[in-house]
């Protein structure tokens, strides 16, 4: 559950929606022994209605990626201008993005059976895993190119990933679905950031890599917004009260596996890539605003 400290410094930082703030968070200690809201039938992933929703929002997706949003690893990056950065924060924030990206095989693996019996669905998160897999390629190698890491290091990287194991933080493919709507966004705000952050240091190949990554992020968040607010067609109520529940209880995926994770989160934060107040405002509230929502409905869950 979230910290109530974390509510007051959201509500600090946009004082003029502090009262609303405040009254979610009173609402949230009040639901805190309730027990998980149960998935309608209608928003299961085999009723034909989400079926047929789930192929047409695939198709559009898949069709507009193929057409303007492929990338090569090997040719679309001028590595040979990856250079070492002067800030060595950069590198560790690199690796420790690396590292997450690098939890694939428990994303996809534990998700997809959530999600077998909907074709759409379940092809969506396999191209997902494909343009995912080329994200911790292209870290790494940067990684390496720039000589901010040894192979060593990076088998080092490897065999930590390999030996924790990730869970997912939602047991049902709506819960799922919705937070991967809120990671999505708040992934791709890590990598523009930390985008900005890198480009104090002339290294093209770098600049390039975050671009076409943080590219991929936003579209793997708009596509999930659009399938929530496809949910919510169908059950309005069902679905905000997994967003209200997932929204408050919201945690980047795997971090905390990773030796350090203190260190690697406070390194993040130092940079100005993400906190609490980035969260607040560039995910929470534009959120909501997304998905035509207003404060008060979402505390109320109606
Ligand atoms: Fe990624
Ligand atoms: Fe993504």
């Amino acid at each position: 559950m979230v910290k109530a400290n974390h509510w007051s410094k959201i509500a600090s930082s946009h004082p003029l929606r502090t009262h609303h703030l405040e009254s979610f968070i009173v609402n949230v200690k009040l639901n805190e022994t309730e027990n998980r809201p149960t998935v309608p039938d209608a928003l299961r992933p085999d009723n034909p209605e989400v079926r047929k929703g789930l192929f047409k929002l695939y198709r559009d997706f898949f069709d507009k990626a193929e057409r303007r949003r492929r990338w090569s690893v090997a040719d679309d990056i001028p590595w040979e201008l990856a250079a070492k950065p002067t800030n060595p924060a950069i590198a560790d924030v690199i690796e420790s993005f690396c590292a997450v990206e690098l939890y694939l095989p428990d994303y996809v693996a534990k998700a997809m059976p959530l999600v077998r019996t909907n074709r759409g669905w379940s092809s969506f998160h396999a191209n997902w895993g494909y343009e995912e897999s080329k994200h911790s390629l292209a870290l790494a190698d940067w990684l390496l190119r720039s000589g901010s890491r040894t192979e060593e290091q990076m088998a080092d990287l490897e065999g930590m990933v390999a030996t924790n194991e990730y869970h997912l933080p939602q047991d049902n493919a709506v819960g799922m679905l919705v937070y991967a709507m809120i990671q999505e966004l708040a992934t791709f705000l890590h990598y523009r950031n930390l985008r900005r952050v890198a480009q104090t240091q002339a290294d093209p190949a770098l600049n390039k890599l975050l671009g076409l990554v943080s590219v991929d992020e936003a579209a793997h968040h708009a596509f999930y917004a659009e399938v929530v607010q496809f949910f919510m067609t169908i059950d309005r109520a069902a679905t905000l009260e997994q967003l209200r529940r997932i929204l408050v209880t919201f945690q980047m995926p795997a971090v905390h596996l990773l030796a350090d994770s203190q260190k690697r989160v406070q390194a993040v934060k130092a940079l100005g890539i993400f906190d609490q107040d980035i969260f607040a405002r560039d995910v929470y509230l534009p959120i909501l605003k997304t998905l035509g929502i207003s404060h008060r409905e979402l505390r109320r869950g109606t």
